[in-house]
């Protein structure tokens, strides 16, 4: 268990790097998406019949559901109803049926908003009764803070590297049965596919993973942000919640459950417009009223936020003047996406002192680094973690920011970094050609001190 205090060794020297590095790419945004804002935010393009019919019916649509007929009022707390219909629809048919309803669906500022939401309802006691959260190590960098923020323990619970980062079911028993006496574990997080490791769980690891929880009563957090971000060969994103529905009414009307997606990662990728939703499963409903409650502190999403998600999960049919364009542009992303991620992996492996899992979903790349202990010697004499004099090095000589293992949690000694692959093709290359001359610069650099 780690903190974020000023006097954690891990944690010192690290800047505050960009939240996705090079996540946010303008010309990622759908030519959609930027007509049906266009329209709902200046409503006399609905008479400009150069744009699409179906982005002009879309638009108005929006604007019905919205007080006044403008994106410049509030909606409810929990969005727009017309949006949570949409988003229920959305999920019973990725689902293969398995009904999701509106008044579960809690649209959110930011999917990290309704995390910190939940993770409120959650934490109570101090001490041996203060509530503790199972995390994976690695985990999403952002974790940890809002963990502390909040007053969670942070629980921690190992992915297997040698296995591609699968989760292992003792490792779930150990960690649990290490932190009694430390404090109350109450909930077990996930992110499927994994942030930062870019795995993604098997049918029978979810169901492994949900008869954990179902039997030590934990509730489950799931972060299933990268869901439209799965290339692996063979392999296929599957909902925690269907697998919960799947395996039959001993689970299903037991585990509560609160899954997160957003319009910021993957696919459509526009975390600027602030906007993501939970869905949660099996909560009492007058914990519902907290969780409500509790998003009201923010009023409510921004609205063009909401019409973004109502587009990712309501996309054009066939037949709709704009679906093949739009359909184009998804799919030209997702190949970008996967050949990238294979590009970094083969590019990465080839280099001295790097291994790496395959990453078979997720937007970033997790390889591991074998640093020579001269560098490790001078991180510490420097006071800063070797990880972290790396990534430092490497942004300070070639102007590349990766995140430092140690920002995930990993095991001591061993040293990993993130590098985030959803980017143009060219921007990668040129990424990973100064990463790979930085490596051995910098391995020569210290072989010569030895
Ligand atoms: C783990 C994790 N998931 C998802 C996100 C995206 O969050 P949001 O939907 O609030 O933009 C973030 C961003 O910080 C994150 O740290």
């Amino acid at each position: 268990m780690y903190s974020l205090r000023e006097d954690n060794p891990m944690l010192r020297g690290i800047r505050v790097s960009p939240q996705w590095g090079l996540q946010r790419r303008s010309e990622q945004i759908t030519a959609l998406l930027q007509q049906v804002l266009s329209v709902c935010l200046f409503p006399e393009l609905l008479h400009n019949d150069t744009l699409p019919v179906d982005v002009r019916q879309r638009a108005q649509r929006l604007l019905g559901e919205c007080d006044g007929g403008s994106v410049g009022s509030y909606t409810d707390s929990c969005g727009l109803p017309h949006v949570q219909r949409s988003v229920a629809e959305f999920i019973t048919g990725r689902d293969g049926g398995v009904p999701s309803y509106p008044h579960n669906i809690f649209i959110s500022a930011g999917s990290q908003i309704a995390l910190k939401v939940m993770l409120k309802l959650l934490v109570r006691g101090k001490g041996v009764s203060q509530t503790g959260v199972l995390t994976p190590q690695p985990c999403p960098h952002t974790l940890p803070m809002l963990l502390e923020e909040v007053g969670a323990v942070l629980v921690p619970y190992q992915l297997s590297e040698e296995q591609g980062w699968a989760l292992e079911p003792g490792e779930l028993h150990r960690a649990l049965t290490a932190s009694r006496g430390h404090c109350r574990p109450r909930a077990l997080y996930i992110s499927n596919p994994g942030i930062p490791t870019g795995h993604v769980q098997s049918r029978k690891s979810i169901e492994w993973v949900i008869q954990f929880a179902a039997e030590e009563r934990l509730f489950l957090l799931v972060n299933e942000v990268y869901q439209d971000c799965v290339y692996g060969e063979g392999m296929e994103f599957m909902s925690y919640k269907r697998v919960l529905f799947e395996m039959g009414q001993q689970y299903s009307e037991m585990v509560e459950l609160a899954s997160f997606h957003s319009i910021s990662n993957g696919i459509i990728g526009e975390c600027g417009l602030r906007t993501g939703y939970m869905e949660l499963v099996n909560v009492d409903p007058a914990v519902m009223v907290f969780a409500k409650t509790l998003l009201c502190t923010d009023i409510s999403a921004p609205v063009t936020g909401q019409i973004a998600l109502e587009i990712m999960v309501n996309p054009p049919r066939p037949g709709d003047p704009s679906h093949s364009k739009y359909t184009q542009e998804i799919l030209t992303n997702r190949i970008t996406l996967a050949q990238n991620a294979q590009r970094a992996w083969e590019f990465l492996i080839g280099l001295p002192g790097v291994s790496c899992q395959p990453v078979t979903g997720g937007i970033f790349i997790y390889p591991r680094l074998s640093l020579p202990p001269e560098a490790v010697e001078q991180a510490r004499s420097d006071g800063l973690e070797a990880g972290v004099l790396y990534s430092q090095s490497l942004l300070d000589e070639e102007g590349v920011c990766v995140g430092a293992g140690c920002e995930h949690g990993q095991r001591e000694d061993k040293y990993h970094i993130r590098l985030c692959v959803l980017t143009p093709s060219a921007t990668l290359e040129k990424v990973l050609a100064c990463l790979g001359s930085f490596h051995l610069h910098f391995l020569d650099q210290f072989s010569q001190h030895a």
